[in-house]
């Protein structure tokens, strides 16, 4: 009988060290690829490209593979434990690094059953993460950037939002990234915020600006980043306008709009109860909801319903009735919005909604409650986390500073720690020179 090899792999984007390996296990025996699924690849890096369907179909069109398998988990032993395999085929650069302890945890469950871990010596002048660059200079389409955000939702514990007003802020949300107990965090996509598209625009926060000119802004944005946006769409309009709204936005390749159960002049909701603000019926949002489901025409646009309740100074069951309604009326998701700084409302209708719905997307924008971790957040069944001002803050005390300065004391000499260097600057963007 044929020996059993087994080979994990993502095959995100395939290149000819995959082949390699595949061909050296082929020599060894019959070749089962374990396909990683997006849960298994975001839970220590960037979502892949293509899904898990498109990418176990290529893998089984390979040759010399014989059958492939979802890999659900970043450890292998699952699958082994299923296939008691007779080799493991890797690269043998997980000898080194984030992967080494994966390895030795291979070697010893392969030992269980006489199993072997056979290293690849690594394809030379071939790196994924070189190939993964110059795809994301080459952009993406509307529609790989729409679906984006369902499948995040889908495949990762929390999914990380940051607000973004202008090119660079998209560009410092696309490419930053900290590496924490040896897995890659970064940033999953874009807020598109009301307040600080206003703000810096130097108007209110009142739906002033329109949608044209805030899509405008948007774009440039969205020209030179691949993440997904969530548009912050304020109370969505009048329902006639809003399906139209829809329909721009799923043109352009937005992954979702929020809209709150407000009507009438809409104020921020950071000022509560100190300013005049109206909520919506439930009736009234719910056909807002409706008609906004029915306009659209992709299946992975999402409508999220955001409920005012708590900052409209009213209770628990209120938030829980209307979030029930809005979910009946079609919302893909629900924001629960509070300017609380315990965050106990918050904790308290994510734990009620979660006792009747497991399913629905829970978003937050924990500006006011922000001592507690986004991953804190993930276990009170929160799926989305927007931090939706921080770029325009950080950076509007920065430029105070710089002016001041330089009034200060006549010159810009002082306020060079305060700048980054000019060549910096000039290099910042690529294509440049
Ligand atoms: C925004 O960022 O514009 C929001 C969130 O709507 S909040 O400012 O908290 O209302
Ligand atoms: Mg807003």
């Amino acid at each position: 009988m044929k020996k059993k090899v087994y080979v994990g792999m993502s095959a995100d984007i395939i290149h000819p060290g995959h082949l390699n390996i595949i061909h050296e296990a082929q020599k060894l025996g019959n070749v089962t690829v374990g396909v990683l699924t997006d849960a298994a690849i975001a839970s220590y890096k960037r979502l892949p490209y293509l899904t898990y369907e498109q990418r176990s179909l290529i893998v089984q069109n390979l040759k010399g593979v014989d059958e492939v398998i979802p890999q659900t988990t970043l450890d292998y032993i699952p699958n082994l434990e299923l296939l008691k395999p007779d080799f493991v085929v890797h690269g043998d650069d997980w000898k080194e690094g984030v992967q080494k302890e994966t390895r030795q945890r291979v070697i010893e469950t392969l030992s269980k059953w006489g199993g072997q871990v056979i290293d690849i010596p690594y394809t030379q002048g071939i790196s994924s993460t070189k190939l993964n660059s110059k795809l994301k200079e080459i952009g993406t389409t509307p529609e790989v950037r729409l679906k984006r955000l369902k499948r995040l939702i889908e495949a990762k514990s929390i999914v990380r939002i940051c607000e973004s007003h202008s090119g660079l802020t998209g560009l410092i949300i696309e490419n930053t990234s900290v590496e924490v107990n040896g897995m890659k965090r970064e940033f999953d996509g874009m807020w598109s915020s009301s307040l600080t598209d206003s703000t810096s625009k130097g108007k209110p926060d009142i739906e002033a600006v329109d949608l044209t000119t805030r899509l405008h802004d948007l774009n440039d944005a969205l020209e030179c980043t691949t993440k997904p946006v969530i548009f912050d769409g304020d109370t969505g309009g009048k329902i006639e306008h809003f399906v139209f709204t829809v329909r721009t936005l799923e043109r352009l390749g937005i992954s979702a709009i929020i809209i709150e159960d407000k009507v009438g002049l809409k104020k921020n909701s950071l000022f509560g109860t100190d300013v005049i603000q109206t909520q919506d019926t439930i009736e009234g949002f719910c056909d807002k909801i409706s008609a906004g489901k029915r306009a659209q025409i992709t299946d992975d646009f999402m409508i999220i319903a955001r409920i005012e309740s708590f900052i409209a100074g009213k209770g628990l069951d209120d938030a829980m009735k209307r979030a029930l309604a809005y979910i009946e009326a079609g919302a893909d998701g629900i924001m629960i919005h509070s300017k609380d700084k315990s965050g106990e409302d918050i904790r308290l209708f994510c734990k009620a909604l979660r006792e009747v719905n497991q399913s629905i997307p829970i978003v937050v924008v924990p500006t006011t409650y922000n001592h507690i971790t986004d991953e804190e957040l993930s276990t009170w069944g929160i799926n989305v986390v927007i931090y939706a001002n921080h770029m325009l803050r950080s950076a509007y005390p920065a430029m105070l500073n710089t002016a001041k300065s330089i009034l200060l004391h006549a010159r810009s000499y002082e306020a060079n720690d305060l700048c980054m260097p000019v060549k910096d600057i000039l290099e910042l963007i690529p294509g440049t020179k």
